[in-house]
């Protein structure tokens, strides 16, 4: 029984050799073969002799033509009933093996014209198998969720690339034009056009940086250092690093925290209170308030918040600022850099600690709370690396 593979036109895999049926019929066949040929040769050895013994018990003569001619009749008995058993066998296994052979075949077949779709791109693909039996009706179940997942990454793989590609655009056409007016004299060489063109090529490289991280978010690999802190120095070391920028903006910072403690990666929560801070100064207007808070809250979590008496949210973009590269409407008509990834890797962060981070607005033009919940400094959590 020989198996070659060789690759079709098509990319698909020819495989020559038995089919399913034919393996199983043959199998059969074997066995039944074996089976019979056993009971022949059993029967051939013990079964005249014994044959003999009970004709001599039963008075006949040995020797006698009488005797000679029974026992012919016993042995061709013997040999027609066991070759006409054996086809009787053979032709069950036959109608059997026809049998099982459809019933196992045509859900490979799907499988097999599945997986093809597949390979070639068509992620849609499902197959549906009803009465085929729990390991096959298993294998579907898993293929179905293997091509789901597929599909998703690939949509991933297609939203980034387009959403990359209108992030790009923005800084890219604003350079152009800068130096396409300055080579053509138009526009002046001074402080404000360099200014632009720092800011732009700034603008590029946090979205080189950012989207590291978000790559990383998205696939769960966020590495982390974690040890225990105690809340107060992360809300204190998050307000110092913003006190500077929110002074600029006349936007008063406030923080306060009680004794608790935190087992986190101080970086990583650094990188989250960071942006929210920064969401926060560039959401409310001159003379605005924001709070930074850490106390300990149920079931020995710390809770952080961060809240803001600034522009607010509608429920629509509540629902939405925690998808990569969304920016609100108002974030968007300033454009004022951000690249609305923030708080896809902040949330991304808060899960990696085992934490979570959510967002709640009264609506537009009342504020916004962010809500960082951490787990506590004696809570067990391994830490996490890529
Ligand atoms: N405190 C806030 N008040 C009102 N809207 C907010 C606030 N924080 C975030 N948002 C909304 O959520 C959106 C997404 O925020 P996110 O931090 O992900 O992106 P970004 O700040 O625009 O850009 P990035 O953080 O990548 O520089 C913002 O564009 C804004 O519309
Ligand atoms: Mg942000």
């Amino acid at each position: 029984m020989s198996l070659r593979g060789t690759t079709g036109s098509r990319g698909r895999t020819a495989v020559d050799g038995w089919s399913l049926g034919t393996r199983l019929f043959v199998s059969q066949a074997v066995v039944l073969v074996a089976s019979v040929a056993t009971a022949g040769l059993v029967a051939a050895l013990i079964g005249p002799s014994l044959f003999h013994t009970h004709l001599l018990e039963s008075g006949q003569e040995a020797g006698s033509p009488e005797m000679a001619h029974i026992e012919q009749a016993f042995t061709s008995t013997s040999v027609v009933s066991l070759g006409g058993g054996l086809l009787v066998a053979l032709a069950f296994a036959l109608i059997v093996t026809w049998y099982l052979t459809r019933r196992i075949r045509r859900p490979i077949a799907t499988l097999a014209d599945a997986a093809h779709r597949i390979s070639a791109g068509d992620y849609s693909a499902r197959v549906q198998i009803a009465g085929a039996g729990p390991e096959l009706a298993t294998l579907a179940d898993s293929f179905n969720q293997m091509a789901e997942r597929f599909g998703s990454v690939e949509d991933t793989r297609r939203r980034l690339l387009s959403d990359l590609a209108h992030e790009l655009r923005t800084p890219i056409a604003t350079l152009s034009a800068h130096l396409e007016g300055l080579g053509d004299g138009v526009v002046a060489w001074d402080d404000s056009t360099l200014a632009v063109l720092q800011n732009q090529a700034e603008r590029l490289a946090r979205l080189a940086r950012d989207l590291d991280d978000v790559s990383r978010a998205e696939e769960g690999r966020i590495a982390l250092d974690v040890s225990v802190q105690s809340s107060a120095s992360l809300v204190e070391r998050a307000v110092d690093q913003m006190r500077d920028r929110y002074a600029a903006k006349s936007v008063l910072l406030v923080g306060d925290a009680d004794d608790s403690e935190v087992r986190v990666d101080p970086q990583r929560i650094a990188q989250v209170l960071d942006n929210l801070l920064a969401n926060a100064l560039r959401h409310t207007p001159s003379g605005g308030r924001v709070a930074v808070s850490a106390h300990r809250g149920h079931g020995g979590a710390v809770v952080i918040t961060v809240a803001d008496d600034g522009e607010g949210m509608t429920g629509e973009q509540l629902a939405h600022i925690f998808e990569r590269f969304y920016r609100g409407d108002s974030a968007r008509a300033h454009d004022e850099g951000g690249s609305g990834i923030g708080l896809t890797i902040a949330r991304a962060i808060a899960d990696a600690h085992g934490g979570r981070l959510g967002a709640s607005s009264p609506g537009p033009g009342h504020g916004s709370t962010f809500t960082l919940a951490l787990p506590g400094g004696s809570d067990a959590h391994p830490s996490r690396s890529s």
